[in-house]
């Protein structure tokens, strides 16, 4: 299904496809939506919601001790533009607010001409570490003499990730010096570069770097203490960007250029303070894992790697920058390791991953990395937007108010009957909902 949207939706004018306020509609509706815009073919509508459901036979299977699954709802982040091509974004997330401001902050970039990503290498690494290796850089250069032989070794202990035009693409070794302070010894790294194709790639990393520490201990004369991927994957970064004339930012009585500026502050602030640093990223990382997660990938893997790269000049900072260009438009951009799969792991083995994959038109995974980075920074745009100007708490009034009436026990039709009545009174909080709950109980 290559898209399509284009074609199908007025030169890929959203407001008048079948697709226009999607939030507005039924969960019914919504999907027959879908399939009108032809991200869904007609025969997934009769078992749509089955297709992400996970069946006791597969969920039993995939981690241990099971005794059920534990469910998050999973929505579509609306307007994405990327790369000249439209997408609806799966992201799954329990958090109020996160898939509308993606929602809206793309909706924004898309006026703007859409976001650009980029994502020119993808190498998995793998570790070996090895210790009491003696004249470790006479050791470096006889590992590297040893490369063939060694990409040999690797190969042969997975020989069909290089027949699928894969394998280990370099070599390299870290001497990590002693520290005393630290109490910690010398230790000499060996790094295995691995194209890993469609795949995340860990299963196939860490046989790799398991199948040679034999041979670097006989090389080395060293100790060999782990063979193991790194999640820091500095090999697979990925770059989001858009451009925008500051008259698409204006905002609540505020000049596009006032905010516009705010934002590049906001940026500031958080490129040299680690306590706005974190709160910042954490809202980078709304969209990031809530994507990740929903196209079926380990969003561990992928939040340590990118905290570790917000650290990279030895002090946590904003993972994303904005800034005025020399036309005056505002320039935002994200860059993150992301070493995310469209195949492999629990990919191939959960319905809802395919099926989430399946919407957004079965990417490959360097697609898919440019899109998880453009919702990222589609999200941390939208978070500062409204920091800078109306503040955020005016947006999540309406959301917070069904999250209390729900909390408060409504159920059906009463979750907006409440929430509507919520916002309101004074104050909005459970106490409230509790009350006009048992008031319009009483009353119906
Ligand atoms: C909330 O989940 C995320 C924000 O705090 C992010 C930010 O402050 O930039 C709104």
């Amino acid at each position: 299904m290559d898209y399509k949207f284009n074609n199908l939706h007025n030169g890929g004018n959203i407001m008048t496809s079948p697709l226009d306020k999607f939030y507005k509609k039924s969960i019914n509706e919504r999907i027959e939506s879908l399939m009108s815009a032809g991200f869904i073919e007609h025969e997934h509508i009769s078992n749509f919601k089955q297709s992400f459901s996970l069946p006791e036979g597969v969920s039993n299977h995939m981690v241990e001790n099971v005794v059920g699954t534990y469910q998050l709802p999973l929505g579509l982040g609306m307007n994405f533009l990327i790369n000249s091509k439209d997408y609806l974004v799966p992201m799954a997330t329990e958090e109020p607010s996160v898939i509308a401001a993606a929602s809206f902050g793309a909706k924004t970039v898309r006026a703007g001409g859409g976001f650009t990503t980029t994502q020119e290498k993808r190498w998995m690494i793998g570790q070996v570490i090895l210790k009491n290796v003696e004249d470790p850089e006479a050791m470096k250069e006889k590992v590297l003499a040893h490369y063939d032989d060694l990409v040999e070794r690797a190969h042969a202990a997975h020989p069909s990730i290089v027949k699928r035009g894969g394998g280990v693409k370099d070599i390299d070794v870290r001497i990590i010096e002693s520290n005393p302070e630290e109490h910690t010894p010398e230790f000499f790294v060996v790094h295995l570069y691995v194209d890993t194709k469609e795949a995340m790639g860990a299963n196939i990393v860490n046989t790799m770097a398991e199948a040679i520490k034999d041979a670097l201990e006989i090389i080395t004369g060293g100790t060999a203490l782990m063979g193991i991927l790194s999640n820091y994957a500095t090999e697979a970064l990925v770059t989001a960007s858009f451009r925008l004339d500051p008259s698409l930012l204006s905002r609540s009585g505020l000049e596009g250029t006032e905010v516009r500026d705010r934002i590049v502050e906001a940026s500031q602030i958080a490129s040299v303070d680690p306590y706005r640093a974190v709160t910042h990223n954490k809202g980078i990382m709304n969209g990031v894992e809530a994507a990740v997660l929903a196209t079926g990938n380990d969003t561990r893997a992928t939040s340590a790697g990118i905290h570790a790269y917000a650290s990279q000049s030895g002090q946590y900072r904003s993972l994303s920058k904005y800034y005025v260009d020399e036309h005056g438009y505002l320039v935002g951009t994200l860059t993150i390791p992301l070493a995310i799969g469209t195949v492999g792991g629990s990919i191939s083995i959960h319905p809802g991953a395919q099926f989430t994959q399946h919407i957004l038109g079965d990417p490959d995974a360097k697609t898919l990395a440019g899109i998880v980075c453009a919702v990222g920074l589609a999200q941390n745009f939208s978070a500062l937007r409204a920091l800078v100007t109306d503040g955020i708490q005016r947006g999540h009034m309406a959301l917070q108010a069904k999250s209390l009436a729900m909390t408060a026990g409504a159920v059906g039709v009463e979750i907006d009957v409440i929430s509507r009545k919520l916002r309101r009174s004074q104050p909005m909080n459970l106490t409230q909902a509790e009350a006009l709950l048992e008031e319009y109980r009483n009353q119906s």
